[in-house]
């Protein structure tokens, strides 16, 4: 053998286990790699008692490999489609929101190279911290200081598959012993069954006074009218967030909380659910924040009316024009199972405008609020417009599962209509404009 030979064999020989190292570097490992984007953008949803989002709990936690490996194939298809995380708002929304549950195009090209390089487990010693998660007891933001719960069990009976309530609880002097401002909150639904669960606030009169009580449980399609202020609510896809420091939303003592529900499962015998423990919490100050949220009235439209079979149906835009400057913390579009697409626009009094927030494919099956990373001042005179559009085609019903023979109009139903845009707004104190 020359020695020429013999000296690559060598050289081969040193070669090929720096080879095999650096292809180990190379292929991502789900310790090293994948975990660290599974904590940040999957396991809000996916893990062992994971976010009830209204009864979309996510179904596998995807905490440790052992759970993970089984849905490795799922999990890059979810992934190249960009279906999971959830996420509507256009891409070009990127960065403005809080919330984003987008991933990046290298941690979706990470996740393909490590299930097709074997979806290798790699070394434990390599994983990040496991997550902790406030209030595994349920409670995103830790104890509440103040709890109301649901005031009687309910219960959805076997043949009952879809039902709306509402419940009107008036806070006694032991819950809430004087008028304070809410930093967070948060509807706990008691049951997965629940599809939305909503707040709503009513203060007491000038006398310490309210309004008779309704016999309980009370219509849902009565909730709204009479109940108060609309403070936010749980449905699927939404997260509760605390308000921005310094920002809380008044709540006087002795006032009225409405939980109005929505209650959706399949009929049939043994499949009656009783609700005891739906809840919401508060967090409280009982010091005045320098700001408070409310005020800037919804953009909705009740006119609904769109034919069966209909692809395209605009409703809007419905405007408002704001009297003084406004901080916008949020946005909000709402619609049902034909919500297709919306849009928040502003016109500023200099003439110009901007896409505030486009939603281009809708699903109903994840409420969002897309909270800003930077509250976004708008001044005064400045006009908002929201328009939302429908599709009632036979395509989206075999889709998202309705009748498209039915002509659509306003209710409280996942199969009518609503048409909402709604604001989560500060209007800016005069002594605070710049
Ligand atoms: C906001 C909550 C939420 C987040 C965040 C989220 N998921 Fe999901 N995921 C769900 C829910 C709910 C479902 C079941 C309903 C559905 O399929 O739409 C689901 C379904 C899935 C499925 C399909 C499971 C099946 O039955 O086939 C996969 C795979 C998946 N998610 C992966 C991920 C990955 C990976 C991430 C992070 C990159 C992620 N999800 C982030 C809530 C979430």
């Amino acid at each position: 053998m020359s020695a020429r030979i013999l000296s690559s064999i060598f050289a081969l020989g040193v070669l090929i286990p720096s080879l095999a190292w650096s292809a180990e570097a190379g292929s991502p490992t789900f310790y090293r790699d994948v975990l660290p984007v599974l904590q940040e953008k999957c396991q809000d949803c996916h893990r062992a008692a994971g976010a009830n989002f209204g009864g979309m709990v996510a179904p596998m936690s995807l905490q440790t490999y052992e759970e993970a490996r089984p849905w490795a194939k799922a999990i890059v298809e979810k992934t190249q489609s960009r279906e999971m995380p959830p996420w509507d708002a256009d891409a070009s929304f990127h960065g403005v929101f809080k919330n984003e549950r987008t991933l990046s195009d290298e941690q979706i090209a990470l996740i393909k190279r490590w299930v097709d390089g074997g979806a290798a487990k790699g070394n434990p010693k390599d994983a990040p911290e496991p997550r902790t998660f406030a209030g595994d007891g349920g409670w995103q933001f830790g104890d509440p200081d103040l709890i109301a719960p649901i005031p009687q069990p309910f219960t959805v009976a076997d043949e009952v598959d879809d039902v709306y309530t509402a419940f009107e609880v008036d806070l006694t002097e032991a819950q809430l012993p004087q008028d304070a401002w809410i930093t967070a909150f948060q509807c706990k639904p008691g049951t997965p069954i629940i599809h939305h669960f909503n707040c709503h606030l009513m203060a007491p009169d000038a006398n310490g006074k309210l309004p008779p009580k309704r016999s309980s449980p009370l219509s849902a399609e009565l909730a709204p009218v009479g109940a108060g202020q609309y403070i936010g609510g749980v449905s699927s896809g939404t997260d509760s967030s605390p308000y921005p420091e310094g920002f809380g939303v008044p709540i006087k003592k002795g006032s009225r909380l409405t939980f109005d529900v929505h209650y959706h499962k399949e009929p049939g015998a043994g499949t009656a659910v009783t609700d005891a423990t739906s809840a919401m919490g508060f967090k409280l100050t009982y010091t005045k924040p320098p700001r408070t949220i409310g005020g800037v009235p919804a953009m909705m439209n009740f006119n609904i009316n769109i034919a069966p079979r209909e692809a395209s149906h605009q409703i809007g835009p419905v405007k408002t024009t704001l009297a003084g400057d406004v901080d916008v913390l949020g946005l909000m579009p709402h619609a049902h199972m034909r919500g297709d697409k919306a849009k928040f626009e502003a016109f500023y009094p200099d003439g110009t405008s901007e896409v505030l927030l486009n939603v281009p494919h809708y699903d109903f099956a994840w409420q969002t609020v897309y909270y800003y990373k930077d509250i976004n001042r708008l001044p005064a005179g400045t006009r908002v417009e929201y328009t939302a559009w429908y599709n009632n085609s036979p395509e989206m019903a075999a889709i998202r599962g309705f009748d498209a023979e039915q002509r659509v109009t306003f209710g409280q139903k996942s199969t009518d209509e609503m048409m909402m845009g709604f604001m989560m707004a500060s209007p800016v104190p005069a002594d605070q404009k710049k």
